[in-house]
């Protein structure tokens, strides 16, 4: 739940490019074959006829009945598209977190740093526009600690242990 209201909130693609193969008709819009339009991820992600008023609150609770239910429409969670070209790598996208998030709580807290200032940054993909500041406090392994710096310190994001 928690890694999908961050993907709902900050969708690493804020959106995706297509293109009409043919004419058709789309909720009472007319769209001629050719035209290329944007599907606004972030947009939809933020919408409050979707997602009720505390559309812009993070609340992982959305999706405590799945992501199909966690909004008035079943594929306005989209952050990796829906269809013939989702992405291919979304199962693995979803293990891969969970595997990291699971490995590093066994010996790690960690939460953001005062000096971390939230802007996030919408680019082609989106990012931390100040990078992602945390603190991390070591519970007791050294060899964990270099798994840390190895996925924060090397990547550009300042690591604080506290001992
Ligand atoms: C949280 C992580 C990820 C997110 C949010 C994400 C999101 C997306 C989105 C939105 C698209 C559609 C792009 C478009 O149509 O313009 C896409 C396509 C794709 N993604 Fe991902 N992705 C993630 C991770 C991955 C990973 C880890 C892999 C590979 C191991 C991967 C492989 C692909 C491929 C191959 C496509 C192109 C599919 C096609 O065009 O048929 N993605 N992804």
């Amino acid at each position: 739940m928690i890694v999908n209201e961050t993907l709902r909130l900050y969708p690493p693609a804020p959106l995706v490019v297509r293109e009409a193969k043919k004419d058709i008709r789309l909720e009472g819009v007319d769209i001629p074959g050719g035209t290329t339009f944007v599907i606004p991820i972030l947009a939809i992600h933020y919408d409050k006829e979707l997602w009720g008023d505390n559309a812009a609150e993070f609340d992982p609770s959305r999706f405590a009945e799945g992501a199909s239910k966690s909004s008035r429409h079943p594929k306005a969670f989209m952050p990796f598209t829906h269809g013939p070209r989702m992405c291919l790598g979304m199962n693995f996208a979803l293990l891969e977190i969970r595997l990291v998030l699971a490995t590093i709580l066994q010996k790690f807290t960690f939460v953001t740093s005062p000096i971390y200032k939230h802007d996030p940054l919408y680019t082609l993909t989106m990012k931390p526009g100040k990078g992602a500041q945390v603190e991390v406090k070591r519970e007791d392994c050294e060899a964990q600690g270099n798994i840390i710096e190895n996925l924060f310190g090397k990547s550009g994001f300042l690591v604080g242990v506290i001992e």
